[in-house]
């Protein structure tokens, strides 16, 4: 496949449109619910919250939403180096280049100092990482006292066994790479860090209509989910859905957050 950079510096540069962030979200906003669940999500952020740090930000249509409407200063971080260019090519490609800078790391090693932001997100990016442990426990340290922690994630429903699940997904094209949990398993683990739930919502039930809507509607080429995702992004909606309608899988949003000082 040709790498997603090499794909989009020709569309994007000489700029021969003016291109408004909403544009990309067929790839900037790879989670299931797209765009309306981020809306959803950031209605528990503070408003007194500005500094962000956006894990598994993929192409970082979430930390650009904030920055331009949010009035957040966004730092994304992902893996994939690939994404991260591209985060940073898409910024460029604005007529009002947002506030958010984007980083290539390993969430379980977060370059920053303790208490750096005032809020975490994180949407879809836990669920191939086996150490949730160390996951919250470094995003824990990097949060102010009072910090919150926005979630979006994709957790195993009750009992399900995880060798159930259909493959490929967009988070794993086989079960060896996938580690999910279920959301009480996944909730001790922050509990146990420090992190107290203040909200929690099954979107379970929406995300089912938004993939079934999301597989009947055309893709606006060019952002099209195969440029993200390649050309498997067709056979990992489909499982996904699958996974969902089979009562396997469970969509969850929730708020934790970080004890303020005394
Ligand atoms: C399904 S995408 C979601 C991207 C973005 N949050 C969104 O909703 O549009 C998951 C992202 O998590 C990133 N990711 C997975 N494991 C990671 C890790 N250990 N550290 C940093 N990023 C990771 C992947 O590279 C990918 O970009």
């Amino acid at each position: 496949m040709t790498p997603m950079y090499s794909t989009l510096q020709p569309l994007l540069l000489p700029k021969s449109k003016q291109w408004q962030a909403q544009d990309f979200a067929g790839i900037d906003q790879l989670h299931v619910g797209g765009i309306e669940s981020t809306h959803e999500l950031l209605t528990w952020l503070s408003s007194t919250s500005k500094r962000g740090l956006d894990i598994g930000c993929g192409l970082g249509g979430t930390s650009r939403y904030l920055a331009l409407h949010k009035g957040c200063s966004m730092t994304g971080l992902d893996l994939n180096d690939d994404y991260i260019r591209c985060a940073t090519l898409l910024n460029q490609s604005l007529d009002t280049v947002p506030d958010c800078h984007f980083v290539v790391a390993n969430s379980l090693h977060l370059p920053f100092t303790s208490d750096s932001f005032d809020f975490v997100i994180s949407q879809h990016a836990s669920m191939n990482i086996d150490d949730k442990f160390a996951l919250l426990e470094g995003i824990f340290k990097v949060l102010n006292d009072g910090g919150q922690l926005l979630l979006h994630e994709v957790m195993l429903q009750p009992n399900i066994n995880p060798n159930c699940i259909d493959y490929p997904t967009p988070w794993a094209s086989n079960i060896s790479e996938s580690h999910l949990l279920e959301w009480s398993q996944f909730v001790d683990k922050a509990i146990a860090v420090g992190f107290a739930v203040t909200q929690l919502e099954d979107n379970t039930a929406s995300a089912l209509n938004w993939i079934r809507e999301a597989r009947k509607a055309k893709p606006k080429p060019p952002f099209t989910p195969p440029l993200a995702l390649g050309p498997g992004a067709g056979a990992m909606s489909a499982n996904v859905l699958a996974n969902i309608e089979h009562g396997r899988l469970q969509v969850v949003s929730a708020l934790l957050s970080k004890p303020p000082a005394f």
